[in-house]
């Protein structure tokens, strides 16, 4: 449930409540959360942070004044760390969360390996078709 200007509002989604309250008048404390609720909500945080070290990162990119540039890259850096904390918030909430990860991780390790696997002499690449089809084709 959702209060907004005094109005309850059901199953307001999360990332509404975020833009919400990004705006300080409409910082109230909500009704607490369910574990469901709540890590959605900690999902739309990871989101604004990645915004956020996109939009830095774009200013370091745009700025000449190296000065400018260190701190920018510096606060976009502390943003990374933020995403870190809120990802251990969700590992540590729900017991699957980091297999998930993990298994997507080996997936881009096993592609990597793949990909650089030089294909056999003896065998024809999967990209080239060999120069004779076959009777049946
Ligand atoms: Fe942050």
């Amino acid at each position: 449930m959702y209060i907004d200007q005094g109005i309850i509002i059901q199953n307001m989604p999360s990332s509404k409540f975020v833009k919400k309250a990004q705006n300080l008048e409409n910082v109230k404390a909500p009704e607490t959360f369910t574990d469901r609720e709540l890590t959605r909500a900690i999902r739309d945080a990871i989101v604004g942070e990645e915004n956020a070290i996109k939009q830095y990162e774009a200013i370091v990119d745009a700025a000449t004044d190296d000065k400018i540039k260190g701190i920018i890259q510096t606060i976009a850096n502390e943003e990374k760390v933020h995403v870190g904390e809120l990802l251990k918030l969700l590992s540590d909430m729900l017991p699957d969360e980091k297999g998930f990860i993990e298994d997507g991780q080996k997936e881009v390790e096993d592609s990597n390996d793949e990909s650089t696997t030089e294909p056999s002499e003896d065998e024809p690449s999967e990209d080239e078709p060999e120069d004779e089809p076959s009777e049946d084709e």
